[in-house]
């Protein structure tokens, strides 16, 4: 199964789609890709909204696009994309932000030196049996002036997601390749926003991993992301 694992298409609820028309065309766009689920991860700023008040409208917007387009491919299923704040490990009701049905939690980590502060609150994080995703992986490592936090963290139990958009510039598709040569947990998402700047593009990356790598290692990706949603 195919899964688009990052996706901002729920209309109107952050820098995403800002029209249940966009959003259509955003879905429309990854079915043609062939992807058969795609995860709504709008973005999760702890210190801007309350979670109630998160939950509420991430479902207003649900169905809102449900009563648009009944019949809509691919499947939904409901995430976010949570910014990564102090004292989330200990956070009583940060499971809550998981992608329905499964302990796993999209984490956007800082965009800056990463040290035993956010080590520790994965550590914590685990222990809770929630599995941290971490979003666009390959975006952090330019920020890194000491690269062990970061080589500790990603050696951590937990997934890394690939923007699939990644493998289309130079330094980016060498960091991704130097992941899948180290055999990392890779799953795959688009981090699509919009139908310009910032839209649904999952077949050229997985075009380039498959050229490199071979079938088999798509294969594998989508049977890993295929068993998380179990
Ligand atoms: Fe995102």
């Amino acid at each position: 199964m195919r899964i688009d694992f990052h996706t901002h298409l729920l209309p109107k609820l952050d820098d995403g789609s800002q029209c249940v028309e966009e959003s259509q065309a955003m879905l429309e766009a990854l079915r043609l890709q062939g992807v058969d689920l795609a995860v709504a991860t709008p973005h999760f700023y702890s210190n801007h909204a309350s979670l109630d008040d998160f939950l509420q409208k991430r479902s207003t917007a649900l169905e809102l696009l449900r009563a648009a387009c009944p019949d809509q491919q691919p499947d939904l299923r409901l995430g976010a994309e949570v910014r990564f704040f102090r004292g989330m490990g200990t956070a009583e009701r940060i499971a809550e932000l998981c992608i329905a049905g499964t302990n796993a939690l999209l984490i956007e980590m800082p965009f800056s030196q990463w040290g035993r502060g956010e080590s520790a609150e994965l550590q914590q994080i685990l222990s809770r049996g929630i599995t941290p995703i971490l979003a666009h992986i390959e975006r952090y490592d330019s920020f890194q002036k000491d690269l062990s936090a970061f080589n500790r963290i990603i050696n951590l139990p937990v997934l890394l997601q690939v923007n699939a958009e990644a493998l289309l510039r130079r330094k980016t598709r060498k960091f991704v390749f130097r992941l899948m040569d180290h055999d990392f947990p890779i799953l795959l998402g688009t981090d699509c926003h919009n139908m310009q700047s910032r839209k649904p593009d999952m077949d050229a990356g997985r075009e380039i991993l498959a050229r490199k790598y071979g079938q088999s290692c798509l294969e594998q990706i989508d049977a890993l992301g295929e068993d998380l949603m179990k």
